[in-house]
Formats: C-alpha cells, sequence, structure tokens
C-alpha cells in the first residue's frame, strides 16, 4: 500500500526554471502577472528568478526589478498568508543583487556530474562548493534561508548515468554548509521509478526527510512515477512548474518540471492536501501559456478541471 502523508509542501519553479529556457524574453510586466496568479493560487513557496550572469541567462536579466517588485506584493493576493520568494544565486555578484532586492531566501545550485557542472556554471564541482564559502555563509549571516539544488543526480545528458553516492555527498556539503534543504535534479527527465526508490532511500538513510525534496523534469512523462516513489519513501516537498513550462539551457533536450497542476491534481486526488486552489492554478497556467505564446504540455493544463463534469 502507498504511504500518502495529509499534506505536502509544493515549490514552484516556473517563473525561473520555467522562463529562463524560453526563446523570447517575457517582458516584466508578463513576469509580475504571473507570479501573482501563482500567489493568488496558493503557492507559498515560488521561486521568482535568478541572479545569475545576464550574459548566460539573458531571459532573467531583469531579476532585480522582478525581485524589487515579487517583495511588495500585497498580502491581499496571498490571502494574507506568507509567500517565500527565492531566487537563484551562482556567486558573491548575485548574493549582492538578491541582498540589495530584498529577497530573504535564495536557492544556490550545482550538478552532480563534471560535465554539467562545467556547462553550468563555468567551474568544476570543487571549485563550485568553494565558491559557495562566498554565498551560503553569508547569507546565512543577514538571516536568508538557503536552499541548495543538485542537479543531474538520475543522469546527465553529456556523461550518461551518475553515481548517486556523488550527489549525495554534495548534499551532505550543502547541509554542513548552512542549505535548510536540498533539492534532487532529474534535470533531463531520466528517471524511472525503481531508480528513484534506490536514490531517494540512499538518501534517506542520511538525510532527514524535510532536508530533501524532489525537483523532476518531465521530458520523458516519468516524472509523477518518480514523484510517487518519492512520496511513498517519505518525501514531502516537490518541485513543479504550472502548465509544465521550462528546461535548462545548459542541458540539451531538457523540457520543463512536472506540471504543477498535474502534481496537485494527483496529491488531492489522493486526499493530500497542498493549500492549492486547482481552479486558479489552471487560470495561472493559462496566463502562463499566453504569456510565451505556445501551447504548454502539462496534462491538467490541457484537460482542464471541470472536463471530469462536462
Ligand atoms: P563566468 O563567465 O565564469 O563568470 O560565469 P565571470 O565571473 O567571468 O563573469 C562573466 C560576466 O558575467 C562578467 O561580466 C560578470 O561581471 C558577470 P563582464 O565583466 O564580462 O561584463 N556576472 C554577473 N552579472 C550579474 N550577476 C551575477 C554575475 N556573475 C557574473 N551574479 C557564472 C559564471 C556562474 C556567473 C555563469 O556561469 C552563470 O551565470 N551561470 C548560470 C547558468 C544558469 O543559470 N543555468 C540555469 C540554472 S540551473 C538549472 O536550471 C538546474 C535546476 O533547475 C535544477 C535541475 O533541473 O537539475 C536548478
Ligand atoms: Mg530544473
Amino acid at each position: 500500500m502507498l504511504q500518502v502523508p495529509p499534506e505536502v509542501s509544493v515549490y514552484e519553479v516556473s517563473p525561473r526554471d520555467g522562463l529562463q529556457n524560453e526563446k523570447a524574453t517575457v517582458p516584466l510586466g508578463d513576469k509580475l502577472r504571473l507570479i501573482e496568479a501563482l500567489t493568488a493560487a496558493g503557492l507559498r513557496r515560488i521561486e521568482a528568478t535568478s541572479f545569475v550572469s545576464p550574459k548566460w541567462i539573458p531571459q532573467l536579466a531583469d531579476a532585480d526589478d522582478v525581485a524589487r517588485a515579487v517583495n511588495l506584493t500585497p498580502a491581499r493576493i496571498a490571502g494574507g498568508r506568507d509567500v517565500a520568494y527565492s531566487a537563484l544565486v551562482p556567486n558573491a555578484r548575485g548574493l549582492e543583487r538578491a541582498k540589495a532586492a530584498g529577497m530573504t531566501e535564495i536557492a544556490v545550485f550545482l550538478s552532480a556530474s563534471e560535465t554539467h557542472n562545467q556547462k553550468n556554471v563555468n567551474k568544476s564541482i570543487a571549485e563550485t562548493l568553494a565558491a559557495f564559502e562566498h554565498t551560503i555563509g553569508p547569507a546565512r549571516a543577514a538571516g536568508m534561508r538557503v536552499r541548495g539544488y543538485v542537479s543531474t543526480v538520475w543522469g546527465c545528458p553529456y556523461e550518461g548515468p551518475v553515481d548517486p553516492k556523488k550527489a549525495l555527498a554534495i548534499a551532505q556539503k550543502l547541509l554542513a554548509m548552512g542549505c535548510y534543504q536540498i533539492s534532487l535534479g532529474d534535470t533531463i527527465g531520466a528517471g524511472t521509478p525503481l531508480q528513484t526508490q534506490k536514490i531517494v532511500s540512499m538518501m534517506l538513510a542520511e538525510i532527514p526527510r524535510e532536508a530533501l525534496a524532489l525537483h523532476m523534469h518531465d521530458t520523458r512523462g516519468t516524472a509523477l512515477a518518480n514523484i510517487l516513489a518519492g512520496l511513498d519513501l517519505g518525501i514531502r516537498d516537490f518541485d513543479a512548474s504550472v502548465g509544465g513550462l521550462g528546461g535548462c539551457p545548459y542541458a540539451p533536450g531538457a523540457a520543463g518540471n512536472v506540471a504543477t497542476e498535474d502534481l496537485v491534481y494527483m496529491l488531492h486526488g489522493m486526499g493530500v492536501s497542498t493549500g492549492i486552489d486547482l481552479d486558479r492554478l489552471v487560470e495561472a497556467g493559462r496566463a502562463a501559456e499566453s504569456i510565451v505564446g505556445r501551447p504548454l504540455p502539462g496534462k491538467v493544463h490541457q484537460a482542464g478541471v471541470r472536463s471530469l463534469r462536462a
């Protein structure tokens, strides 16, 4: 029998992971409209943007403006509840920008495979971890919460299979450096459920479950199956992207994350609460689709929630 908890936490990444991969740069006003729609749908953890180099990710060059604006989001949009807006930070320069924009949470990132890490941040894994001394520690000292991503845990687009022990060692280092949670990334959506069981069991033997999240891309349609495997083992935190928007520009062929609507539909159907209003989430997905001007792949997004009753 599947073990299902009463509730899980959904961490929305579409404004960052989704929009970083769009060919055309989305105007600032549309980004804010999307974030507002996600907030109104009940999402309480939203990765709003990324303070990386605009030369590397021109789509998110307006991170400073996005962050300043979301940090002023009126409480009425969030139904009076707190929303944690976060942003990627690759280095000390990114941290300074995040601080200046009033961010209270950031996310650092690196890969479990050398080649992807080199292509993504132009450094070796060891150099990246060393450089985190200039982001994680100072961010914590400034009262910020820091989340960590480990990418390519289920496979690397350049190296193929990756030894999960490498991801475990990195995750443990990030936690020791001050991250509150590590999001394990299936960057290229290669994972399958028994592999997920092996990876997650190995992680849970060393790391408390509240310090772990899954960040599954849905390139091959296995994201929900992998999430179910993680849920069954005790994971309670899942990343998702409305409509299935997204990918990684430095991982060829990577598609978007699991669609938030699909994740929430499945969870609610199993009696697991998320605090998210699925109807309003579907509206947010429609807003995302109109903003990027192309059909989005999410299944519930395409079917609509009311189709069951039609
Ligand atoms: P670099 O070229 O080695 O660094 O890039 P640099 O220090 O030589 O800087 C190059 C230029 O960028 C300089 O400008 C810097 O000032 C500037 P110039 O002197 O040439 O005019 N610069 C910055 N500007 C603004 N903000 C900054 C910043 N840093 C440098 N923070 C660097 C190294 C890490 C900066 C670069 O490689 C980079 O930005 N990479 C980010 C790539 C990225 O964002 N990838 C996608 C996110 S990861 C992902 O999607 C996976 C995830 O979703 C999980 C999963 O799916 O597995 C998280
Ligand atoms: Mg990703």
